[in-house]
């Protein structure tokens, strides 16, 4: 009987014991923040990709968005430019026939939200 008693008192302690532990795993799993998106390592290769040459250096735009401060001053016109229908005046990237991809405007807009941020 004694046994019996203690044999029960094992499976009791061992199952909180695994319960407790489980318990405390789920509680430390912190969430996921994602990091906020910068300049150098989210956006530049955007405007890298969607405006040569003529807003690169050497293109014939004064304002280039390969540098950090004219992006950053212009983006406003920038979202402004690269939101209008293909067939309006002013769409950006000029000449082309298909806007830029949405994910990348939604990066844009992101790193508007995250505080334009270089790196
Ligand atoms: C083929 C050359 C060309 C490409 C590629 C191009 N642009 Fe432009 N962009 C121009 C020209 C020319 C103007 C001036 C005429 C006008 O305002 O429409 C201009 C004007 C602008 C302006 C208004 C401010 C300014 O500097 O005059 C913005 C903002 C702009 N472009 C953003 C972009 C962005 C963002 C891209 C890439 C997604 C891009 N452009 C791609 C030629 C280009």
């Amino acid at each position: 009987m004694k046994k019996m008693n203690l044999l029960k008192l094992f499976l009791i302690v061992s199952t909180l014991f695994t319960v407790s532990c489980a318990k405390t795993e789920e509680a430390t799993v912190t969430p996921v923040t994602p990091a906020k998106l910068t300049y150098e390592a989210n956006i530049k290769a955007i405007f890298v990709a969607n405006c040569s040459p003529c807003h690169l250096a050497g293109g014939v735009k004064t304002n280039k968005w390969d540098d950090f401060a004219t992006a950053k001053t212009n983006v406003t016109l920038i979202l402004d430019r690269i939101q209008r229908d293909v067939t309006a005046t002013g769409f950006m990237p000029k000449g082309k026939t298909t806007p830029v991809p949405a994910t990348d405007i939604a990066k844009i807009k992101q790193w508007v939200a995250d505080g334009l941020l270089e790196k």
